[in-house]
């Protein structure tokens, strides 16, 4: 049995988000380094909120909104520690920022990278449809896909 608090990000946490993403997939492959994570949470993003899912107290997982993208809000960031996945983690805080946006806004954005199956997946099976590919965004011969969750048009016709 897991006890399982979402909250605001502080810049206590730092340290332990650098370590969660600088040793995960997708983002070595995509040539992100513990230095550049250190770079962007240090401080804390400017003009995103952002999100820590403790585990037992342990920082376990992260995610970055930023407000106000095409019409509706930003998934920039979504990731849970290699130790804490498969466990419903990612699922509730996806979960958690869903009921944040859906309250302001009526699309949620999010971008995967081609070869991340499992994510890709992830994303479906939570009702993201997938928009398009961006061809050559991050890395030479691999795109990232926008992805779109939406609660209806934004205006009534
Ligand atoms: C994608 C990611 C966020 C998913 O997080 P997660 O915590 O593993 O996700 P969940 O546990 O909610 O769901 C994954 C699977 O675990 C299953 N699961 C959920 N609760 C479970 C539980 N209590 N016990 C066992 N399995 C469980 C889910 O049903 C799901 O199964 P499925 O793959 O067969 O559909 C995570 O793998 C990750 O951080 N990946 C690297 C970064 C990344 O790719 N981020 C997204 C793109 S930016």
């Amino acid at each position: 049995m897991t006890d399982l608090v979402i909250r605001s990000m502080d810049p206590d946490d730092h340290n332990a988000v650098v370590h969660l993403l600088g040793e995960s997939d997708p983002w070595k492959t995509l040539g992100y380094t513990k230095d550049d994570w250190t770079r962007i949470f240090c401080p804390t993003p400017q003009g995103r909120d952002c999100y820590v899912a403790l585990i037992d107290g342990q920082v376990g997982g992260v995610a970055i909104v930023k407000q106000k993208f095409l019409l509706g809000d930003y998934l920039e960031l979504l990731g849970v520690a290699v130790w804490a996945r498969q466990k419903g983690i990612g699922g509730q805080l996806l979960q958690y920022i869903e009921e944040l946006v859906f309250k302001r806004t009526k699309n949620l954005f999010v971008c995967v990278s081609d070869f991340n199956e499992p994510a890709r997946a992830f994303y479906m099976k939570h009702g993201y449809q997938e928009i398009g590919p961006m061809p050559n965004f991050l890395i030479p011969d691999s795109a990232e896909l926008l992805l779109r969750k939406t609660a209806g048009p934004a205006r009534r016709s």
